[in-house]
C-alpha cells in the first residue's frame, strides 16, 4: 500500500520533469516543491547543534552516521537518514536543505530551503533553554533572517513564490515531555496533563498562525510519538517490565487529539492554508508493539550503547561507541531515536499526509 503511494508521488515527479523539459529551459528534474524548510526538535535537527558551543544534546560524533553519506556522524540523530531526508528525495531532491547555522546556508543553497531544528527543542521555550537549544520563537527569528537572505539571492518575487510553494515541517514535543515535564515536579504541579497540552497545543497554533502570517501555505506537523514505547521511557519510567509504559503513550495520545482539533481548527481558519499531520505515533507503536511482523528483530534494545550519564541515557556514548552488528534489524538506534530503517517505514506511512500538501 505504502510503495503504491510512493508510486503516485513518483508519478507527480515525472510530471514535473515533463513539464520543464518541455519547457525548454532547463533539462534537469525539478521537486515537486521548491523548497522543504524545517523546524523542531533532534528528529528534524540535521547539524545546526554542532554550531552552539553550549548545546547538551549533539550527535557530531560516531556512531552517529555511520551508515549516512561517508559514514559522517552531521548532527542527525541515527545511523543514516531522518525522515525528512527521506522525503526530501521522495519530492525530488537530490540534496537536503543546509542547518540554518551552518556556513552551507548561504547564496544558492538556500534556494531548496534551510533548516532550523535543534535537538532538545520544544514547543515550550523553557525546556529548550534548560539544554542550551534554539528555542521555537528563536527559530522563527532565524526563519524571518533567512527570508531576507532569500530575497537578496533570488530577487523579491522569486522568494516569495519559493516560501509560498514551500513544504514547511514542524516537528517537535517529545523534550517537554521527556527532558522536562517527568522529571520537573514545579512543573507537574502547576499544570496537569490536560492543561500542559492544552499549552502545548497553543504554542503551536501560535506558531503556525505567525508561519502562515509570513508566507507558509503547506505546512505539515508531526504526532507525538508513543513516549512509553521509547527505550528511554521504558528504563527510566517503565518499572523494570520492559514494555510500553502506558501512562506515557496515554499523554502523546491526549496531546495528539488536541493536535488534531487544533489542526482542523486552523483549516477553518486559513482557506489557503495546507496543513496536515505527519502520524508518527502510529508506525512507531506498530513497530515497538509488534517489531517482527514489520521485519525488524528487535525494539526494546538500541543499536548503539547507551551512556547512563544524565543527559547520556538517551543517546549513544561517545566514549563507548560500540554498536548492533545490524541497525536495520533495530526500531531504535538510540534511547529516543529510530534507526534510518524505522524512518523509512515511518516516512512510507506519512506518505498519504504528505500528498495532501504537495499537490
Ligand atoms: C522546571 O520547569 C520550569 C519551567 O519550564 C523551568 O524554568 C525550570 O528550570 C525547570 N526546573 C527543573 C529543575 O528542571
Ligand atoms: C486525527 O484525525 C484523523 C482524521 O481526521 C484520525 O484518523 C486520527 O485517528 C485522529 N487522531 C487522534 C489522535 O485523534
Ligand atoms: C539486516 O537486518 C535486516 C532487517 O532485519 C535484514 O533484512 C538484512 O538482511 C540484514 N543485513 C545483514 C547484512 O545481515
Amino acid at each position: 500500500m505504502a510503495s503504491s503511494q510512493l508510486v503516485v508521488v513518483c508519478l507527480f515527479v515525472a510530471s514535473a520533469v515533463t513539464v520543464t523539459m518541455n519547457g525548454g529551459a532547463q533539462a534537469q528534474a525539478q521537486p515537486i516543491v521548491p523548497a522543504v524548510i524545517s523546524f523542531g526538535d533532534s528528529t528534524v535537527d540535521v547539524g545546526n547543534n554542532n554550531y552552539l558551543p553550549g548545546a547538551v544534546f549533539k550527535a557530531d560524533y560516531a556512531p552517529y552516521g555511520q551508515g549516512f553519506a561517508r559514514h559522517k556522524a552531521t548532527g542527525r540523530f541515527s545511523d543514516g537518514k531522518i525522515v525528512t531526508d527521506i522525503t526530501a528525495e521522495t519530492l525530488g531532491f537530490e540534496s537536503y536543505a543546509p542547518p540554518y547555522l551552518s556556513p552551507q546556508a548561504s547564496g544558492k543553497n538556500l534556494l531548496t530551503g534551510a533548516n532550523f531544528a535543534s535537538a532538545a527543542s520544544s514547543y515550550y521555550d523553557d525546556t529548550a533553554a534548560m539544554y542550551d537549544a534554539i528555542t521555537l520563537t528563536q527559530q522563527l527569528k532565524y526563519y524571518k533572517e533567512y527570508q531576507s537572505k532569500l530575497a537578496a539571492v533570488a530577487g523579491r518575487a522569486r522568494a516569495r513564490a519559493i516560501l509560498g510553494d514551500a513544504l514547511y515541517v514542524v516537528s517537535t514535543g517529545t523534550g517537554d515531555f521527556l527532558q522536562n515535564y517527568y522529571h520537573n515536579a514545579s512543573l507537574s504541579h502547576r499544570y496537569d496533563v490536560e492543561q500542559y497540552t492544552d499549552l502545548l497545543v497553543g504554542i503551536f497554533s501560535g506558531f503556525a498562525n505567525e508561519l502562515y502570517r509570513l508566507g507558509a501555505r503547506r505546512i505539515g506537523v508531526t504526532s507525538m510519538p508513543p513516549l512509553g514505547c521509547l527505550p528511554a521511557s521504558i528504563r527510566l519510567y517503565g518499572d523494570g517490565k520492559g514494555a510500553c509504559v502506558p501512562r506515557l503513550n496515554r499523554d502523546a495520545e491526549t496531546f495528539n487529539a488536541k493536535l488534531n482539533a487544533t489542526v482542523k481548527a486552523l483549516k477553518r481558519r486559513h482557506a489557503d492554508l495546507k496543513l496536515a499531520i505527519l502520524d508518527i505515533y502510529t508506525p512507531l507503536r506498530k513497530l515497538a508493539q509488534d517489531p517482527a511482523a514489520y521485519g525488524f528483530a528487535d525494539a526494546r534494545g538500541t543499536c548503539c550503547r547507551t551512556g547512563t550519564a544524565k543527559t547520556r541515557v538517551y543517546l549513544c556514548n561517545p566514549t563507548t561507541a560500540g554498536t548492533c552488528r545490524n541497525a536495520s534489524s533495530y526500531v531504535f538506534f538510540d534511547a529516543v531515536h529510530p534507526s534510518e530503517a524505522a524512518n523509512v517505514f515511518i516516512a512510507e506511512s506519512t506518505v498519504d499526509a504528505g500528498i495532501e500538501l504537495v499537490t
